[in-house]
């Protein structure tokens, strides 16, 4: 493990212009795609897939596998297509970064679609961060300017467009195959898979879906190689990511380091949990990733050792609470997100969630039954591995593993018949718990 920052997405968000051409180039930018361009492309796709990157959207599926899958000779347009909705709460590293560096983006979006032999790409970014969407258009514009988008570029023979589209604003909308509904004008709702977009994705034709951070660190493996990222992370978990901290911590920010950090070492870098606090739980990777507690200080912050402590890596969004949080309060919130966002294709989750809402509701104010805690078991087994999407597997994580770490503070709202955290209710077990 190291306490040790890799800052090489995030090295000069503190530039005041790190979004301009004019900052990127100056810091090395598009030397990476100079060296792809000079490269086959199947030479391309070999040093992603040696550099170990694994998706950082969520699921951590191999990047250059990914790529490879799409049929070449084939006759199709290819595309490719940057998940930019970034819609879960408590993750934010791809708006910052699209904010702060544009180009790293664009760079890495043109190397992958010279490796995939794509002609047109799509930025599929949340239609409500209108300040991204402009700084996006902005790169663009530039790229265009300075010959690393249209026609010929660099006089490679590669021809490219880039369109950067904004999305409505459903969570929904960041799984891959409902964003593609969503980008051929339908409305977002998942597709059943196989399948897969690689053999028939946006108009039914091969298609690449990766998360921006996943293609913004592909000019970093061009330019250094394969070995530099994956002598960083683990064993099977390289290179490295954004980790996000969010809440009650001294200093939230972005901290850039290996996969394999935690939660311990990345505290001591962000000055601890605020002064006078001590830590209660956190998720690792934002709501869809079931809650940890005190006792994970110590879990590696990568696939396998998150998946260990019974959570999911997930997009690294890191949210910190201390004692003074209610977490039946916590776990509500998240499931009324839930609810909110289900799109409603099908029963178990669009029914599930609501049910489970309301259930929480009560039992936050301190009405129901302990028995209420196992219906909200029960419900959630019946929407993990029965619903059409992932979606359904990921929203029943707050309540589950709330119920799985603190089913004491549930049944003391019961007894009190209140929350214990509110002034207005007994304050007996916030002081308790304080201890
Ligand atoms: C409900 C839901 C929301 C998702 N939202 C995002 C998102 O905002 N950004 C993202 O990159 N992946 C998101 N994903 C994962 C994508 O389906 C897909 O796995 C990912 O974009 C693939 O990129 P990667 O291989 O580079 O990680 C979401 C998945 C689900 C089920
Ligand atoms: S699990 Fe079902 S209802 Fe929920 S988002 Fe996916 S398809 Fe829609």
């Amino acid at each position: 493990m190291s306490t040790i920052l890799t800052p090489e997405l995030t090295a000069h968000w503190d530039d005041p212009t790190s979004f301009l051409l004019s900052s990127y180039r100056r810091h090395g930018g598009y030397q990476a795609l100079r060296k792809a361009l000079a490269m086959e492309p199947d030479q391309v796709i070999q040093t992603v897939k040696e550099s170990g990157l694994r998706g950082r959207g969520g699921a951590g599926f191999p990047t250059g596998n990914k790529w490879a899958f799409i049929p070449q000779g084939d006759g199709k347009p290819h595309y490719l297509v940057v998940n930019a909705d970034e819609s879960e709460p408590g993750t934010c590293k791809d708006m910052p970064l699209m904010m702060a560096s544009p180009h790293t983006l664009l760079e890495g979006a043109i190397i992958a679609c010279y490796a995939i032999r794509a002609n047109l790409a799509f930025i599929y970014v949340r239609g409500e961060v209108l300040h991204v969407i402009r700084r996006l258009h902005n790169a663009v514009a530039e790229a265009y300017e300075a010959g690393y988008l249209g026609k010929n570029i660099l006089g490679s023979g590669l021809d490219l467009d880039v369109v950067v589209h904004a999305g409505a604003g459903a969570y929904e909308c960041g799984e891959e195959t409902a964003l593609l509904e969503s980008l051929e004008g339908k409305r977002g709702q998942p597709r059943l898979k196989p399948p897969f977009p690689a053999t028939a994705g946006l108009d039914a034709c091969p298609t690449v879906v990766n998360n921006v951070e996943s293609i913004a660190s592909v000019p970093f493996i061009i330019r250094n190689g394969a070995a530099a990222f994956a002598a960083l992370g683990t064993e099977r978990s390289k290179g490295f990511g954004i980790f996000s901290l969010v809440g009650h911590v001294t200093t939230p920010g972005q901290y850039e380091a290996p996969l394999g950090t935690t939660l311990r070492e990345l505290l001591t870098l962000a000055g601890g949990v605020r002064a006078g606090h001590r830590l209660k739980f956190w998720t690792p990777g934002g709501s869809s990733t079931p809650i940890l507690t005190d006792e994970h200080l110590d879990v590696p912050l990568d696939f396998e050792g998150t998946a260990a402590a019974g959570t999911m890596l997930g997009t690294r969004g890191l949210q910190i609470f201390d004692e003074t949080t209610c977490v039946v309060r916590a776990a509500l919130r998240w499931t009324e997100f839930y609810r909110h966002e289900s799109c409603g294709k099908c029963t178990p989750c669009r029914e599930g969630t609501y049910w489970m809402a309301q259930i929480l509701t009560d039992l936050e104010r301190g009405a129901g039954s302990e028995g209420d805690l196992d219906k909200l078991l029960d419900i959630s087994d019946n929407i993990v591995g029965r619903s059409f999407c992932p979606f359904g597997d990921t929203a029943v994580s707050p309540a589950v593993s709330s119920i799985k770490y603190f089913r004491a503070e549930y049944i003391e709202h019961l007894r009190i018949g209140g929350c214990p955290f509110d002034p207005a209710a007994s304050t007996l077990f916030a002081e308790e718990s304080a201890r």
